[in-house]
This record gives C-alpha cells, structure tokens and sequence, in this order.
C-alpha cells in the first residue's frame, strides 16, 4: 500500500459521512484534494452541495472541480467539514498545519457542526508532539520577538521554503515548535495563544467527531462523544 493509496481510501470512506445535501467544509492538504475531487465527481452526478473551502489551494482546486463555492465572508452554516491532519493522538486531539494553513482550518471546522478528519494509520500517536511539531501562525511584525517568547514552550523553528519564509494565506509567517509529547494540549494551546504576535494554532482539541484512518487493509472509523 503506497501512501496516496491510503489516503484516497480514507477519503472515499469519508463519503458515507455526507448529507444527503448540504454545506461541506472542504480541508487542505494531500489527503484532502482525493475527498475534493470525490465531492466534484458527487456534483457533477447531480448531487447539490456548496462549500467552504480552508485555503485558496483548496478553493483553485474545488473550483476546478466544478464545485459551488460559498465566499470567504461568511457566517456560513455548514454541516459536515472532512480536513486531513498531521498527527492524530489516541484521545482524538490533532496536530494541524502541515499545509500552513491551520487557521483557516480551525475556523471552519469551529463553524461545522460536524468534523471528520481523515488520515493514514502513519498519523497516529499516543501524545501529540510525539511525531509532529506544532506549527504556529505568527505575524510578521516583531516574529523575531514571538519567536523569542515562544522558546519557553520548545524549540520554534521559521518554515521555510525555496528560500524564503512560508506565507499563509493571510501573509502570515509560520512557526514549527518542537515539544515533549504533550499531556494536556488543550492549556498547552491556552498557553501559546497568550502570546502577542500567535494568531492561530495547529492544536486542535476534542475538534473530531470522526477520525477515518486508512490501514494496511482496511478503514477504521472512529468517533468521540463531544
Ligand atoms: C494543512 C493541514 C493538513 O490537513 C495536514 O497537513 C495533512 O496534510 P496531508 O493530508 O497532506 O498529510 O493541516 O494545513
């Protein structure tokens, strides 16, 4: 089973979870874009859904896809949102943010009234931070002073690409912070937002109804009481 097969498994199982018809939030990332071009093919067969997209990558790709697409003002009322993640913890708390763009994503799963996160086995950990750093959406203005503040939490580390900062989707610089594995991620997460310059971060907690994971042979659905 190489990865991509994995994740379109996930993904395809993710379907049964779909209204009938509604508003879908539409997440970000590999995993994801195989759920995104699985809801194109749904609309193109007559099925009506309009949806939110968590970045312009997925919003280009949605629209592509001949999806109806809501705007980014909102309020929207949206009734199942289906995003991938990075790491998965075994109470069912996530480490988002791989594709920067976890703010987005937050949004919009905190606008869902119901949230399915779909991965491959590979993602799952006991703790979070066990596999995964944390990733952090700081402003531009003084990040050298964020960054500083943030060292009392971990190691914080600029995401860079093709060499220069990363940018999320909001012009936003990220940072990637090494931790122990966390034991209580949801104060761990209280405690970075507390920082001036964080605007958002990658830990999601009790955020997943549902969590599809694709293994070796077959799909696993697990769900949480919220
Ligand atoms: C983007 C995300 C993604 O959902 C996460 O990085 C998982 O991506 P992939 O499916 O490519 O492994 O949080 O910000």
């Amino acid at each position: 089973m190489n990865d991509d097969e994995a994740k379109k498994r996930a993904a395809l199982a993710a379907l049964e979870l779909l209204p009938q018809t509604g508003v879908l939030g539409l997440g970000t990332g590999s995993t994801t874009r195989f759920f995104i071009e699985a809801v194109g093919a749904l609309v193109r067969a007559g099925r009506r859904f309009s949806c939110v997209p968590t970045s312009q990558q997925s919003r280009a790709l949605a629209a592509a896809c001949g999806i109806p697409l809501l705007d980014d003002a909102g309020p929207w009322s949206i009734d199942l949102c289906v995003d991938g993640a990075d790491e998965v913890s075994d109470s069912l708390d996530l480490i988002k943010g791989g594709g920067a763009a976890h703010t987005r994503e937050k949004i919009v799963n905190f606008a869902s009234k119901k949230n399915a996160i779909i991965v491959d086995a590979s993602k799952l950990s006991t703790r979070l931070g066990e596999k995964r750093a944390v990733p952090i959406e700081v402003l531009k203005f003084a990040h050298g002073t964020t960054r500083h503040a943030l060292e009392q939490f971990g190691a914080p580390t600029l995401r860079v690409r093709d060499g220069g900062p990363v940018l999320t989707d909001a012009g936003n610089y990220v940072y990637d912070l090494t931790v122990a594995p966390l034991d209580d991620p949801r104060a761990f997460d209280g405690l970075l937002k507390g920082v001036p310059g964080v605007v958002e971060t990658g830990l999601f907690c009790a955020r997943a109804d549902y969590v599809v994971v694709a293994e070796a042979q077959t799909v696993r659905m697990l769900s949480r009481q919220m």
